[in-house]
């Protein structure tokens, strides 16, 4: 049985149009769900497992508004066990659901001076500064994915306009688990990079393989590497993302209620 299939016999008939990504500190939002099941990825054939202690591990199906939903409580990163396609198997099965928009939500860290950490960013367009692909080793000619307008421009333009003072940038993602030297921050700021993390990336060129729309929404956590004499760590980032939450929460709920 595939996780599609497992997932329409716990939910018979529901058909989410966007699959929500909830990244660190972001688990919260699964509370806007009206739920019409919950699953965790334990029981879902090829989903990963979830290592990082704050992503839960759970699939919350339900309704945001008037919005069908599949919300994807916790995501595998490249820097757990080596892999980029680890969450290729969650992306595929939401495809297959009939998800038509991927919404991803990450913490990230801010390279630019005025977007201090708290504020949030809808996600333009993204460099994949890590050589990876989870990709590798598909056939066919539809591997080699257009990647102009990955970030849906209506879905970004809707993202903005549900936003509380929305910022607009290039997202640059570094394989981790160790954050980025103050020398490499410098060189993403170069190559014109506004917000750095350590996921995302990935499951975007995934979703777009599957004919997914994408919409990205950072929240910084933190101003990247050297940029202050604020040391960085998970915690720092976890707290910061636990007090905007609410925050993310509010716009997640209008982009959805408004969706259509
Ligand atoms: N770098 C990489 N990933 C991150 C950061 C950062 O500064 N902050 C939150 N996730």
């Amino acid at each position: 049985m595939s996780a599609a299939d497992v997932i329409r016999g716990r939910a018979p008939g529901f058909a989410p149009r966007v699959a929500v990504v909830l990244g660190s500190g972001l688990g919260i939002f699964a509370e806007e769900v009206q739920p019409v099941a919950t699953i965790p990825y334990g029981e879902l054939p090829g989903f990963p497992p979830t290592s990082v202690g704050s992503h839960a591990g759970r699939l919350v199906l339900g309704t945001v508004g008037p919005t069908p939903v599949a919300v994807l409580q916790g995501r595998a990163h490249y820097y757990e066990r080596g892999r980029a396609d680890e969450m290729k198997p969650v992306i595929r099965a939401m495809a297959e659901l009939g998800c038509e928009t991927l919404l991803q939500t990450n913490a990230a860290g801010s390279l630019r001076p005025d977007m201090p950490p708290g504020a949030l960013m809808a996600i333009t367009d993204h460099i994949n500064f890590t050589g990876q692909n989870p990709l590798f080793g598909e056939t066919g000619n539809n591997r080699f994915v257009d990647m102009a307008d990955a970030y849906d421009p209506a879905l970004r333009a809707a993202l903005v306009a549900a936003g509380e003072g929305l910022f607009e940038g290039t997202y640059i993602w570094f394989g981790g688990p160790s954050f980025e030297t103050p020398a490499e921050i410098r060189a993403a700021r170069v190559l014109g990079a506004d917000a750095v993390g350590m996921s995302t990336v990935p499951e975007t060129i995934v979703a777009r393989h599957a004919g997914l729309r994408v919409a990205g929404l950072s929240l910084m956590t933190n101003y990247a590497a050297g940029m202050t004499r604020e040391p960085l760590g998970h915690l720092q980032t976890m707290a910061v993302a636990r007090e905007a939450a609410g925050k993310v929460r509010r716009v997640l709920r209008r982009f959805l209620e408004g969706y259509s």
